[in-house]
């Protein structure tokens, strides 16, 4: 019978309760064994929660516990590269959150840290990649139904109910384009097999003065060229009125995908004196809530398996290269290439 593997998270925050909750409930050879957070009081309150053995303030420590085999990582994205050095070189197995960090010089520390520990999963949290929706289209992509894939265009719109965490969270963020931007830039490299080769970030301040002092956008907005020719669009905010709206379109030369288009969370259709609509995902937790639980299954059992994700850390950096490249060319107003 294959082993249980015993993870440690650490960061118990937004996303971080719901891997913690799912590690604890929902991921089969999986047991939630120890977190760690330096709120101290909210590190008691989950143990409580799901009866975890062991519960740390300090990453290293936890790290230390030689009865852990993975570390799950969902502090804030500052800290990633370190800690996934940190929880390698204890020997750990890591899935790691996305961004892979906030530089790129950090995203290099994190590949180096990779590939001293050739025996040891990595991993990097793409949920949308482990979404039914998105995982049929790429499968649909793969098998030559629409053709040559000639434009991807994404929106990630968070809801405004929630905007008062997002505020809180921008600061330590990264920014619009790394922070939001990713999943859609990771999808584009994803649908279209290609290098992001050429961006042109754009964007404005229209509600959040916060924004401004952080020299981001509140509204922003990219257009990419691949390596293979191929287009991407994106364009992310905050303030979406009806929910959590993520929306994706694959244009192929023999075909067309879309994906949530209106972004209902069933086939309800509500009719009344406001007309007849449908609801949406109240927030991304709800949204992404089986990638969430199919992201960190897929780790379990790759190390189970003694396989590699498809998932690497090198799609952690080239995503964020392309990110930082769309976010300096937002502030220069030049179209730019994206470096190697
Ligand atoms: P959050 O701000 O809600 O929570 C962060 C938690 O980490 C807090 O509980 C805080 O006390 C703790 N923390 C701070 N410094 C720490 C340290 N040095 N060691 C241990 N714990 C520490 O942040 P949120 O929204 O949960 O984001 C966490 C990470 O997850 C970020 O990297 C973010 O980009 C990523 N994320 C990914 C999403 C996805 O859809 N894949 C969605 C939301 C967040």
């Amino acid at each position: 019978m294959k082993k249980v593997v015993k993870i440690g998270s650490v960061g118990l925050g937004r996303l971080g309760y719901e891997h913690a909750k799912n590690i604890a409930t929902s991921i089969p050879g999986a047991q939630l064994t120890a977190i760690c957070d330096i709120d101290a009081q909210r590190v008691k309150d989950v143990a409580a929660e799901f009866d975890v053995a062991y519960t740390y303030t300090n990453f290293e420590e936890m790290c230390a516990n030689p009865e852990l085999d993975a570390i799950v990582i969902v502090s804030p994205s500052m800290f990633h590269a370190d800690q996934i050095k940190i929880a390698l070189d204890a020997g750990k197995h890591v899935f790691c959150d996305k961004p892979l960090d906030t530089t790129i010089a950090k995203c290099k520390v994190a590949e180096k840290a990779v590939e001293a520990h050739p025996d040891r999963v990595f991993m990097l949290g793409f949920m949308r990649r482990f979404d039914e929706s998105y995982a049929e289209a790429k499968r649909r992509i793969a098998a030559g139904e629409i053709g040559k894939v000639v434009l991807v265009r994404s929106y990630t719109q968070d809801p405004r109910t929630t905007i008062e965490g997002t505020l809180k969270f921008a600061p330590h963020s990264g920014g619009q384009f790394l922070d939001m931007c990713v999943h859609d830039l990771d999808l584009i490299r994803w649908f279209t097999g290609s290098e992001v080769k050429k961006v042109w970030g754009l964007g404005g301040v229209f509600e959040f003065d916060l924004y401004r002092e952080l020299n981001d956008a509140d509204n922003a907005a990219a257009t990419v060229q691949c390596d293979n020719g191929a287009m991407g669009f994106m364009f992310t905010n905050r303030t979406h009125g009806a929910g959590c709206n993520v929306e994706t379109e694959i244009i192929g030369t023999k075909g067309t995908l879309r994906i949530a288009n209106v972004g209902s969370r069933n086939l309800l259709q509500i009719i009344d004196g406001a007309g007849a609509r449908s609801e949406y995902y109240p927030d991304f937790l709800s949204r992404w809530h089986q990638a969430y639980i199919n992201e960190i299954a897929e780790f379990v059992a790759c190390i189970r398996d003694g396989r590699k994700p498809e998932v690497t850390v090198y799609d952690g950096t080239a995503v964020s290269r392309a990110a930082y490249a769309c976010k300096e060319s937002f502030e220069s107003g030049e179209m730019l290439s994206v470096s190697s």
